[in-house]
């Protein structure tokens, strides 16, 4: 598959943009420093907080899992079985107490941070896979 260029000028705080890359959902995701902050606060309930398992390229396994830490991007499929989880930028803290945003795996209930790291106690067995991907310059991201 072809890499695919992605416009993040017009993505808001707190938006999503999915594009397709060789057949699966990408997203790409403006965090807030909200978000961010909230990623220091719950490690002690991921599977893999410090990302040891290979999910991420060389250049995203860092605490944001990112290039940029405000901009996020994975792959959108559940590690369980495959399944598109629902980002949840309000109402996270109805799955994971105390957890304001996240992603939420409606066919056998995995949860995900805002690095996409899996917690603990449900069926996935590890955090989101993040694509290859650069800048091409401060608006533009190549993915693939
Ligand atoms: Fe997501 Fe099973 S496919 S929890």
């Amino acid at each position: 598959g072809a890499p695919v260029e992605v416009n993040i000028s017009k993505l808001e705080p707190g938006q999503m943009l999915r594009v397709e890359w060789r057949g699966k959902p990408v997203w790409v995701v403006q965090r807030t420093p909200e978000m961010l902050e909230e990623l220091t606060t719950h490690d002690d309930k991921l599977r893999d907080a410090n990302s040891e398992v290979e999910q991420q390229p060389e250049y995203a396994q860092n605490k944001y899992r990112s290039i940029k830490p405000e901009v996020f991007l994975a792959v959108g499929i559940c590690t369980h079985l495959g399944c598109s989880p629902q980002y949840l930028p309000d109402s996270f803290s109805a799955q994971v107490e105390g957890v304001p945003s996240g992603f939420f795996c409606p066919c056998h209930g995995s949860k995900f941070d805002m690095a996409g790291r899996v917690f603990q106690s449900v069926p996935a067995p590890t955090n989101l896979v993040i694509p290859p991907h650069k800048y091409l310059d401060e608006n533009t991201i190549l993915v693939g």
